[in-house]
């Protein structure tokens, strides 16, 4: 497979997935958090499928395409290490719906950040929250849900948050 190829597919995916999120969440109340806005893409994509949710989006970096820069008082700016605590102190644990697609090219790094915003993207979610990640997280009380049809098992990871009930 080209690179072209394997591009399309994992931007197909990761479409997919967001698609079959915001139709997952719909009746579930509570904001929406990116974690990695980059150029926007995603965020716009998001905000275009669920234009009355409340999405914020985190960064540490504003660098998006012209029209895809978040209103200031959604915008997270820094690692999300920090600013995960610091939405948490804000929001609470309200997030519908969480997507994170952070990191870079290197798969040690990237399994170290997994590690620690794990338990950081918990903290924001609600019960029967959503997350939607592009890397493997692993979090007591989250279940791994079934990829959409379409999309190859290991390409993208979607969780469904404990019902609080237990
Ligand atoms: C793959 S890009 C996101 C692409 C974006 N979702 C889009 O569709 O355009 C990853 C982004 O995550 C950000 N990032 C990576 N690690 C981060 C961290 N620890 N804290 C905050 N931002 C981080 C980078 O600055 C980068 O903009």
């Amino acid at each position: 497979m080209s690179r072209l190829d394997s591009f399309i597919r994992r931007m197909t995916a990761q479409r997919t997935c967001l698609d079959w999120a915001a139709e997952t969440i719909r009746g579930l109340p509570g904001p929406v958090l990116e974690l990695g806005l980059g150029n926007g893409r995603t965020y716009d994509h998001l905000r275009e499928r669920m234009p009355d949710r409340d999405i914020y989006v985190f960064d540490r970096r504003l660098k998006p395409h012209p029209d895809c820069v978040p209103p200031q008082d959604r915008f997270f700016l820094g690692e999300v290490t920090e600013t995960l605590p610091a939405a948490r102190a804000r929001l609470g644990a309200t997030a519908a719906l969480v997507h994170t697609d952070l990191g870079t090219g290197d798969a040690a790094a990237n399994a170290e950040l997994a590690r620690i915003v794990g338990p950081l993207i918990a903290a924001v979610l609600r019960p029967s929250g959503i997350v939607v990640a592009n890397h493997e997280l692993a979090v007591a009380g989250w279940s791994l849900l079934p990829e959409p049809a379409g999309v190859k098992p290991g390409r993208y990871y979607l969780y469904r948050s404990a019902d609080g009930t237990a």
